[in-house]
């Protein structure tokens, strides 16, 4: 949210990949080295990036680059050998999470060009064949602002890749920092909406969230752009992206997306309400309408859950205090598109295009509101202003209540890691 804190995250991860800090000091971790140096004297079967049987999750543009919060890849294999080759687009030392099957995560620091030995014999869950048939990969990028580019990947000399349909419920998150897992232990893999999103089980989930971004079409704490604007392009507004694309990114295929959100979540308006970005009243609401009138033109039929805002805690008098913003804002946003104004005689945007058009037939009201009032306390958010790895849990598990109930979403989820690295616990019966 704040730019120095924002700045600053980017430069340490640059100078010390890998290392996780918690509560100001480094956590021990055993990410394994998984870069080999002589990938051809493995007799590898090689896809390329464009292989059918590679299911990209999240965002990535033609290149097969990723963008924005917990992109990621899917496939089926055969055999007991996964690597990867990471494109010249790759930050170097980006650090990925994967697994197979229902097992828990691992972690790596990916290489610019390097190829990757993921999946070896030894990896948990090779050799098992049930209840996941055919054996799942899946790799998602932890970090928000860096990205990979998957350039080949192989499997034993006999084996083969093995495309997976996709699950049948998918859910989108449009966002900021509070939404990418910034200042979060595994940043986007430690995120309320990738929690939301992998708890629900077998859902299939994007995070179109990015750091310091404003919904109103501005630049805020470096963000060129706005959610308004960015959301209809592939690539997100970091620096990465403009050294790829320029100023002409590519605009987001939705008609190729594998799978069409059912529900999609906003959770913007903590950077329009920060004074330095200097957004009034009037601009952030209309970028808002403007938001979800783009939700609505591209995904018709999906459900928008929009949150109330938590701008954090002050201590107030002998207790403590919640600050809260852009409060009436959202109240008359959600008003308006369940009124009969607006859905007699529904208005979508392009943000393409930059048009604005009236459609002929009659909306079913489809904007909620999520009060986020009371899940959080004042230490469930960290020095840099954003939830700690519990806070976040807490919003994810009362957001999963609230979709069930509102949508009547099963939680299928029965088993498999959501959040890693959050297992504290006591083994002690008595002090
Ligand atoms: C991850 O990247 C950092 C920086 O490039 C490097 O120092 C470290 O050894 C890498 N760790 C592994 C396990 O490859
Ligand atoms: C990327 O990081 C690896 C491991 O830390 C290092 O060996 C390699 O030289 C780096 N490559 C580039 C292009 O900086
Ligand atoms: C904030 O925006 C208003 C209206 O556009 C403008 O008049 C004012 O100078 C801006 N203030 C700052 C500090 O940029």
């Amino acid at each position: 949210m704040r730019l120095k804190a924002w700045a600053l995250s980017l430069m340490l991860g640059r100078i010390v990949e890998g290392t996780i800090l918690q509560n100001g000091q480094v956590r021990e971790t055993d990410f394994p080295n998984t870069r080999i140096n002589n990938p051809a004297s493995y007799g590898f079967k090689t896809y390329d990036a464009d292989a059918p049987e590679l299911s990209y999750k999240g965002r990535w543009d033609s290149k097969k680059v990723s963008y924005w919060s917990a992109p990621g890849v899917v496939f089926g294999f055969s055999g007991d050998t996964v690597a990867i080759t990471f494109g010249q687009n790759t930050v170097n030392g980006t650090l990925i999470g994967y697994r197979v099957s229902g097992m828990d995560w691992i972690f790596t620091n990916v290489t610019v060009g390097g190829t990757h030995l993921l999946v070896t014999p030894e990896t948990p869950g090779i050799g098992e064949t049930y209840p996941v048939n055919p054996q799942r990969f899946e790799m998602r990028v932890s970090n928000w602002g860096y990205g990979v580019q998957i350039d080949k990947v192989h499997v034993g000399a006999e084996e083969s890749l093995i495309k997976i349909p996709p699950y049948k419920r998918t859910i989108e998150f449009i966002g900021d920092s509070l939404s990418a897992g910034d200042f979060q232990t595994y940043e986007s893999l430690s995120s309320f909406a990738y929690g939301v999103g992998e708890g629900l089980g077998e859902t299939e989930y994007y995070v179109t969230a990015f750091p310091g971004i404003c919904v109103t079409d501005q630049e805020c704490w470096g963000n060129p752009r706005g959610q308004v604007h960015q959301w209809f392009y592939s690539s997100d507004t970091s620096w990465r992206a403009a050294q790829i694309w320029g100023d002409t990114p590519e605009p987001w295929d939705f008609e190729k997306m594998e799978t069409t959100p059912d529900i999609v979540v906003i959770n913007l308006g903590t950077n329009d309400n920060n004074v330095a970005n200097n957004v009034s009243a009037e601009a952030y609401v209309d970028a808002y309408k403007k938001l979800i009138q783009g939700v609505h033109g591209k995904y018709p039929n999906a459900q928008v859950v929009v949150m109330e805002l938590w701008l954090g805690f002050y201590q107030y008098g002998n207790s403590y205090g919640q600050s809260l913003g852009f409060q009436q804002e959202l109240e008359d946003i959600v008003a308006y598109f369940n009124s009969e104004e607006y859905l007699s005689a529904p208005r979508i945007w392009d943000g393409t295009t930059k048009t604005t058009k009236t459609l002929d037939t009659p909306s079913q009201p489809f904007v909620h509101y999520f009060r986020t009032k009371g899940i959080l306390q004042h230490n469930d958010i960290g020095p840099q202003y954003h939830p700690t790895d519990v806070g976040a849990i807490k919003v994810a598990s009362h957001l999963l209540q609230y979709i069930k109930l509102t949508f009547g979403w099963d939680l299928i989820a029965t088993g498999p890691e959501v959040f890693h690295e959050t297992l504290y616990w006591n083994d002690q019966d008595s002090y």
